[in-house]
């Protein structure tokens, strides 16, 4: 409240430095807390798990085609089953979906309603949205499934075939659709629907276009600046300068005001030196083998999921962890508020 408070208020460059600040004194408590609460084997952790390893679309911009060499996995669901008892207990926040495709699985459904009878307190995925069964809006509402992200980047077909190559488009605003009326017809406002916006300046002015035309299907809408892809130099689509950006940025003010909640530029990470994140211990990623990373790190965690208990994890890399909380990460330095 009171953050979106200020960022309404304040310029965003004098935002992002207040809010740097604000991590640098603030996240030490915060740490401090989670380890008390790990101590006494309370939730402490925030996993992301890539139940499937693939994508049915091809996003010019996306860093996780960057990925050589990577070969499709799929979890069973007794694995996932197996992985649920052994982190779950551990963990404040669970996101179905990390670096791929969630809807890639075909019985995600089935995953949700495991996810859900664990109790975490805040069970999320992000997807693009085209693959959603009936039976998987089904399972996130009935289990009151807290927010799925999608990402959208076009307000019209062309652009989004452009982006993606494909052109679901359609697909995907009917199947909110389908989400929106089954909410209603069920009372409840769970799911929450978010849209993640990759802008650059090819798409960036129809995300006016898109959240005037379709604000009854989603609740909040991050604006966020693309990332360069690490890898290679093929990325057809061009970063907006810091004037540009914030530009698009009080438009879609205008048209949402406090449901615009994330507006992100970054400055090109690529040739950074080594930084600092406050996001690191929200990014332990696992993998359908079981093995545990943590994202955008050269970090692997020894152990796996889906023969070891967490607890027996965390002891086996405390010397990893203590370096998390005290964020000395290889984390890139964007000029994220987090
Ligand atoms: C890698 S995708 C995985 C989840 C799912 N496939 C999806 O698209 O929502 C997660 C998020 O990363 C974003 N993303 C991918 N490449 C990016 C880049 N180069 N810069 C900024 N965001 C990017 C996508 O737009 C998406 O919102
Ligand atoms: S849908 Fe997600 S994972 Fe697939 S290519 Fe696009 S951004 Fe990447």
């Amino acid at each position: 409240m009171v953050k979106q408070f200020l960022r309404n208020i304040l310029h965003p460059d004098t935002y992002h430095a207040l809010s740097r600040m604000k991590n640098g004194v603030v996240s030490g408590y915060v740490n401090h807390q989670l380890m008390t609460r790990r101590k006494k084997g309370g939730r402490f952790i925030s996993v992301r798990i890539d139940t499937v390893t693939a994508c049915n679309h091809r996003c010019q911009y996306c860093y996780t085609l960057d990925l050589t060499g990577h070969r499709t996995q799929l979890m069973s669901l007794d694995d996932f089953k197996k992985a649920a008892e052994n982190v779950f207990p551990y963990a404040h926040t669970v996101a179905l979906s990390c670096s791929w495709e969630p809807t890639m699985n075909k019985n995600l459904a089935d995953f949700i309603r495991v996810a859900a009878s664990h109790g975490v307190p805040f069970l999320h995925f992000v997807s693009n949205g085209s693959h959603l069964t009936d039976d998987t809006i089904s399972a996130m509402v009935e289990c009151g499934l807290d927010r799925m992200a999608v990402s959208i980047d076009a307000a019209t077909p062309e652009m989004y075939q452009k982006i993606r190559e494909v052109d679901d488009l359609e697909k995907v605003l009917g199947n909110l659709r389908k989400l929106k009326d089954l909410k209603d017809a069920h009372g409840v406002t769970k799911p929450t629907v978010n849209i993640n916006w990759t802008a650059f300046e090819e798409n960036a002015d129809q995300a006016p276009k898109f959240a005037r035309e379709h604000g009854d299907l989603f609740d909040t809408f991050w604006f966020w600046h693309l990332l360069p892809r690490m890898r290679n130099s093929v990325n057809p689509f061009h970063r907006m300068s810091r004037d540009r950006y914030y530009a698009v940025v009080s438009e879609l003010k205008e048209i949402l005001g406090d449901r615009l909640t994330s507006t992100e530029f970054n400055e090109d990470r690529s040739n950074k030196p080594l930084g600092t994140c406050n996001r690191s211990l929200d990014n332990l990623r696992i993998d359908p083998d079981g093995s545990i990373e943590v994202t955008c790190s050269r970090h692997s965690l020894e152990g796996n999921v889906l023969t070891d208990d967490f607890a027996d994890i965390y002891v086996r890399n405390e010397d990893l962890f203590e370096m998390l909380y005290r964020k000395q990460t290889d984390f890139c330095q964007n000029e994220c508020d987090r």
